[in-house]
């Protein structure tokens, strides 16, 4: 069984997503043990609340200073002996010591065909913003391994998704999560888990 946290920092869709195939079994192989966010007011949280899934809040703001914040995170991580962690929608740099201590077996899930309109400052709205000002006809999401760049590890799933006319960013980052981001967070998280499993 692949122990699976999953690292959220807003509204939780791609989190629901997760949820819901594990729920309806079409995600194999998986415990879901815990959702952690920055942010104590995320939705992300409420969303791991009604499914029972332990939802904790580990804030930067609650801490002196950022090596704390770093310290707390990682006792947190190891209390739940995580397989795999999952960055899904989680907005805060994640600390090299965490990079080096989970090596590939953290994900992200980032709104664009990386290497395009990546790196820092590249998130939520923006990203979109960024590709329908570049006029782009094709966006779409990818799954990637997270390193101790930003959005700069090794690519494991991409999907692409048209761009239509008159496209706001809105539209375009709802269609990209719907047709891409529910499905390759999944998917890539069936992949690890099948593989740590034995299944492969
Ligand atoms: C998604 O667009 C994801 O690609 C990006 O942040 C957003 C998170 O959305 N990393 P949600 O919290 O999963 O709804």
């Amino acid at each position: 069984m692949l122990r699976v946290g999953v690292l959220v920092s807003g509204g939780g869709t791609n989190l629901q997503a997760i949820i819901d195939q594990v729920e309806d079994g079409r995600l194999t192989g998986v415990s879901l043990e815990v959702v952690i966010s920055n942010n104590a007011g995320a939705y992300a949280l409420e969303r791991a609340r009604q499914h029972n899934i332990p939802a904790v809040c580990v804030s930067p703001g609650d801490y002196p200073a950022r090596v704390d914040f770093h310290r707390a995170l990682m006792e947190k991580l190891e209390e739940y002996r995580l397989d795999l962690i999952v960055l899904a929608g989680y907005l805060v740099k994640i600390p090299p010591e965490m990079v080096a201590r989970y090596p590939k077996q953290i994900i992200n899930i980032h709104p664009s065909l990386i290497p395009s309109f990546c790196g820092v400052g590249y998130y939520g709205l923006r990203v979109h913003e960024a590709a329908l000002a570049r006029g782009v006809k094709v966006s779409g999401a990818t799954v990637h391994y997270v390193d101790a760049g930003t959005d700069t590890g090794p690519i494991l799933l991409q999907k692409a998704v048209e761009v239509k006319e008159g496209d706001t960013p809105q539209t375009l980052q709802r269609r990209i999560m719907e047709e891409a981001e529910w499905k390759l967070l999944p998917q890539a998280i069936q992949m690890i888990a099948d593989s740590h499993n034995g299944k492969a």
